[in-house]
């Protein structure tokens, strides 16, 4: 489902190759930023650089507490607003139907606009609610303020039971080489969901991998390079990145001008060590 570009806006900066996917008739960019632990100033600086570079896919969520910082830039970067995928976050504490409208109300205000191209359930804090959420977020669905919703962290048979209830966009997920989302993965492709891959890079930790650095020296990529070009090549999937450093950002751009042989998309996905980054108290009781 991959396909090239049509409406992405051309900037001087802007590398001229995004990909995108078609998810239920809404497109997204497959690469977007990341911007957890991205704060204040910095937040604000990396995320209008991205813009100015290229990105058109923005990763924020009410638990970050940046996302006035990402409304500034937006508004400083010049894409208009339409060109944008913008996703948020639910927090853990705002599940209930009256917390649901009113945070994200909260979000749209604080992210100057009128609406967000995908709304999320951060985690399935709450997950005997989840009839109750879904429906809060299905209003403001109907209402414009959200285009998508969708969930985050939610294990297999939590996103099946989620899909009977509401037209679920995505599962946002931890998934890089070291730990593999199977399950996950196939069910995006055969269900025509969006797998949106956090903490892509294992949070720097690919970078050292002599596997994954060996193809990157045959192309003349860094280890995040093939790592996201790893995870772009597959169907139904986005991938967010974060960083705040714009050498970095630079890097994370270039990934659109070379391929990946199926013995090297082996090799990368025979790294799996089950190395899961993401586990806090609150998580769910993984069944995958
Ligand atoms: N839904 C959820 O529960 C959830 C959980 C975790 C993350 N997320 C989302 O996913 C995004 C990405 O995940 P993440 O931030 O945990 O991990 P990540 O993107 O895998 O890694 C980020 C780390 O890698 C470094 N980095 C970035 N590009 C690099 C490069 N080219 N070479 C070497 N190091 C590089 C960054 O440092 P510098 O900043 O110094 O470059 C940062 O320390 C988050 O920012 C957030 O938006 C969602």
């Amino acid at each position: 489902m991959l396909r090239p570009p049509s409406n992405l806006v051309p900037a001087s900066k802007e590398k001229s190759c995004m990909e995108e996917v078609c998810i239920q008739g809404i497109t997204v960019p497959t690469l977007g930023i990341g911007t957890w632990h991205a704060q204040g100033r910095s937040c604000q600086r990396i995320v209008k650089e991205a813009l100015e570079q290229g990105i058109r896919h923005i990763d924020t969520a009410q638990l970050y507490q940046n996302e006035r910082e990402v409304g500034k830039a937006m508004r400083k970067a010049g894409p208009d607003r339409s060109q944008i995928f913008l996703t948020t976050k639910i927090g853990n504490k705002e599940h209930a139907a009256a917390a649901v409208k009113s945070s994200t109300e909260q979000s749209l205000k604080k992210l100057r606009t009128d609406y967000v191209d995908l709304l999320l359930i951060h985690w399935p804090v709450a997950f005997d609610e989840i009839a109750e959420t879904l429906d809060a977020m299905q209003s403001l669905q109907a209402q414009g303020k959200t285009r998508a919703i969708g969930v985050s962290n939610f294990t297999p048979k939590q996103l099946q039971t989620a899909r009977k209830l509401a037209p679920i966009f995505c599962n946002q997920v931890e998934y890089h080489p070291y730990f593999l989302q199977t399950a996950l993965t196939r069910m995006a492709k055969e269900d025509g969901f969006l797998l949106t891959a956090y903490a892509p890079l294992a949070r720097g930790k690919v970078c050292e991998d002599p596997v994954i650095r060996a193809i990157g020296a045959a192309h003349g990529k860094t280890p995040a390079q093939v790592t996201l070009r790893w995870l772009l090549d597959q169907p139904n999937l986005s991938a967010i990145p974060k960083t705040t450093n714009p050498t970095r950002l630079a890097e994370n751009l270039d990934v659109f001008d070379f391929t990946l042989t199926p013995e090297e998309h082996s090799a990368i996905k025979a790294r799996d060590q089950r190395l899961r980054l993401v586990d806090p108290p609150f998580a769910p009781a993984w069944d995958d």
